[in-house]
């Protein structure tokens, strides 16, 4: 089904809004044709005005979780307090969560609002894997590539925190996309990750994601693909049982030198 006749369709049948969790995002802006650039806006007006108008283009009366999408250098924890208690007055939006935060940037804002900050949602997958050389890494000097905030990964699991992974697929590089990537590493692992969908009689887009699923984070993976097959390819997680060592075979494949 198109997007535009889903939309319509929910538009028009009163039951099915019940049965759908919503989650969307503000606080990015575009640029400007007077030469204003992209940029970050937690501004109250800009978060309230981006939430109704999600409403309205959804034709729906509430959404169930908010995230801020970036951080905003110029974040004002007690104007997103005021913003969000608006939104949650109002029965606009039930939830509100974050995405791209460090612990210290939520730790902020959860001190100013009075409802929980219920998911973080960052770039956590088999490529973008600073999520978890940051922990690997602690005492070593050889730390590399580790701009994943430390802590962040720990610090929502203690305050249960809900982990959404972005990027879990990375673009298909290790279930089917391979073939035009120049890298070797890649190259290795997205034919791990083949021979371990054979060997388990499943999709590749499902080992990526059970890899990512595996970790005792709870990490919940989004994702971006509108394609039914696909869809189906990663539903297939689910039933996907690794064992540690695939877990680690793919990790440190993945990362192309052996763990400190
Ligand atoms: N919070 C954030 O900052 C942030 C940032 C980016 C995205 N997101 C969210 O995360 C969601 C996931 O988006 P993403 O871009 O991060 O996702 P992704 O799931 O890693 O990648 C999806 C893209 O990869 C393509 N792809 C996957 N497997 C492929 C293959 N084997 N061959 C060719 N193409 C393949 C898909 O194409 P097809 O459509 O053809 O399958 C799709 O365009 C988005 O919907 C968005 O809500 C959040």
């Amino acid at each position: 089904m198109r997007l535009i006749e889903f939309l319509d369709q929910f538009a028009r049948k009163p039951g099915l809004r019940e049965n759908i969790l919503l989650q969307s995002k503000c606080g990015i802006r575009f640029p400007e044709d007077n030469g204003t650039p992209a940029r970050y806006d937690f501004s109250a007006s800009h978060i309230v005005n981006s939430a109704e108008g999600i409403l309205r283009r959804l034709s729906t009366d509430y959404l169930d979780v908010l995230l801020l999408h970036r951080p905003d250098a110029l974040m004002d924890a007690d104007e997103v307090a005021e913003a969000f208690g608006q939104l949650k007055a109002s029965g606009k939006v039930r939830h509100f969560g974050v995405s791209n935060m460090s612990a210290g940037q939520i730790r902020l804002l959860q001190s100013r609002c009075e409802m929980p900050l219920i998911a973080n949602q960052l770039e956590l997958s088999l490529h973008k894997i600073g999520w978890l050389e940051t922990g690997v890494h602690v005492n070593q000097t050889a730390a590399r590539n580790d701009i994943f905030p430390e802590g962040t990964l720990e610090f929502c699991q203690m305050e249960n925190i809900q982990l959404q992974a972005w990027g879990t697929l990375a673009q298909g590089i290790y279930s089917g996309k391979a073939a035009g990537q120049q890298n070797e590493t890649v190259h290795k692992t997205a034919a791990l990750v083949q021979q371990l969908a054979e060997a388990k009689d499943t999709s590749t887009e499902a080992i990526v994601l059970a890899w990512l699923m595996k970790h005792p984070a709870s990490i919940q993976p989004v994702i971006g693909t509108t394609n039914p097959e696909r869809i189906t390819a990663c539903g297939d997680a689910v039933h996907v049982s690794l064992s540690r060592d695939e877990w680690y075979s793919l990790y440190v494949s993945s990362r192309g030198v052996s763990l400190p």
